[in-house]
């Protein structure tokens, strides 16, 4: 079968390394996805184990429509008993990039008035909605002209791994602590620090990566499980594969932040994940932060002074500069801001500035190496 994995903006191309990883076969990049083939073993597999898909699709036709009423025609052309029946639920989510379909609600709309209207004339019942908890999620994504439909398989977004008990201000996605992990090139074969942790999300999906756990370990339900489809067994066996492969991480995985709050939510968060033991966490700001000698990877996302404000950010940035030319010698750095100006007081040069977007933030991923004699330049 032909699928789809949507991810964020910028983690496409991790996205095809973890696809390839599992096994994907025609691994092609598009735009905030990445379509790949496989059979119904590695939709489970993508499921439970992609650290950086938001959903996956099963696109079950694809047609160009020309307006409302044709889309309507087109969606009928469907067998929908092959995915439903009269006493089951659904629920329709629509994108639109288009001039012609401008609401996407209204789109949804039409979709569902085609399915169930197919049901009532064939059957004398139709199904019902069910925006909550579905037994069929359907998903329409049109960009001009051109419709795709697809059977979403996995529910709720991805990035709900279960484990996030309590938030602070500006948490980052999951979807994105992992992909910026992941990105580094990260697997857990050195220590890892996070001196500005918040609620502690670049530790735990660092936990899982070094632990080989796999990102929805705690999640109970996935959309594929109602289907008719379902293979129980298959699924089981999985999870059973998954759990064996499970390790103690090799190296230290250590997060730091200035507020005792941020501390105790992350222990919380850390807890809930089951993933506690693999993560040491200490209330200390990073002005007084002596990382392990041996050298490691640090992973930050400090304040932008957007949704988290900041009295002097550019001062806080240079502090950050200050600190890894003088304490992190044989450490990589990445770090994630949407604050250009306060990026150049890192004062650093960096390697690589891949772009990414943080919600609605433009932001730019920062690779420094601080090698012996690291060069100051712009960090621009
Ligand atoms: C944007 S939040 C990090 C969010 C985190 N990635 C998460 O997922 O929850 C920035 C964090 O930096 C911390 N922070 C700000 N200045 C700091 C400093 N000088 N030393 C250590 N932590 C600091 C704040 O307390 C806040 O928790």
């Amino acid at each position: 079968m032909k699928l789809i994995a949507k991810t964020l903006q910028g983690l496409e191309p991790v996205l095809a390394q973890e696809l390839q990883q599992l096994g994907a076969r025609d691994v092609q990049i598009l735009k905030r996805a990445v379509q790949f083939a496989g059979d119904l073993r590695l939709l489970y597999r993508s499921n439970l184990e992609l650290r950086s898909a938001i959903r996956i699709l099963w696109p079950i036709a694809a047609f160009r429509a020309r307006h409302e009423d044709d889309l309507y025609r087109r969606i009928q052309r469907t067998d929908w008993s092959e995915y439903l029946n009269q006493r089951q639920t659904l629920a329709v989510d629509a994108i639109t990039y288009s001039e012609t379909f401008r609401h996407s609600k209204y789109v949804a709309l039409k979709t569902k008035d085609a399915i169930v209207d197919q049901f009532r004339e064939r059957t004398g019942r139709r199904p019902s909605v069910n925006v909550a908890n579905p037994d069929l999620r359907i998903n329409v994504h049109i960009r001009q002209n051109e419709v795709t439909v697809s059977i979403d398989s996995s529910g709720e977004s991805l990035h709900k791994r279960g484990y996030r008990k309590e938030t602070l201000e500006a948490p980052i996605n999951e979807v994105l602590a992992a992909g910026i992990l992941l990105r580094s090139g990260w697997r857990g074969e050195r220590p890892l620090i996070d001196p500005m942790c918040g609620s502690g999300t670049f530790l735990v999906e660092a936990a899982a990566i070094a632990s080989r756990a796999p990102a929805q370990w705690h999640r109970q339900q996935f959309a594929f499980q109602k289907w008719n489809n379902f293979d129980p067994q298959l699924w089981q066996e999985l999870r059973e594969a998954a759990r064996a492969q499970q390790i103690d991480p090799p190296h230290a995985i250590l997060g730091f932040d200035k507020s005792f709050q941020s501390i105790r939510v992350t222990q919380r968060n850390l807890e809930a994940a089951g993933l506690a033991n693999h993560v040491e966490v200490k209330r200390r700001p990073f002005e007084k932060l002596v990382p392990p000698a041996e050298g490691g990877v640090l992973v930050a996302n400090p304040p932008y002074d957007e949704r988290l404000e900041v009295d002097d950010i550019e001062k806080l940035y240079r502090m950050i500069g200050d600190r890894l030319k003088q304490a992190f010698t044989g450490y990589e750095a990445w770090i994630i801001s949407s604050n250009k100006a306060a990026i150049k007081s890192i004062g650093l040069k960096a390697s690589a500035r891949v772009p990414m977007f943080n919600g609605a933030l433009e932001c730019r991923l920062l690779h420094y190496e601080l090698y012996e004699g690291s060069r100051k330049g712009e960090g621009k």
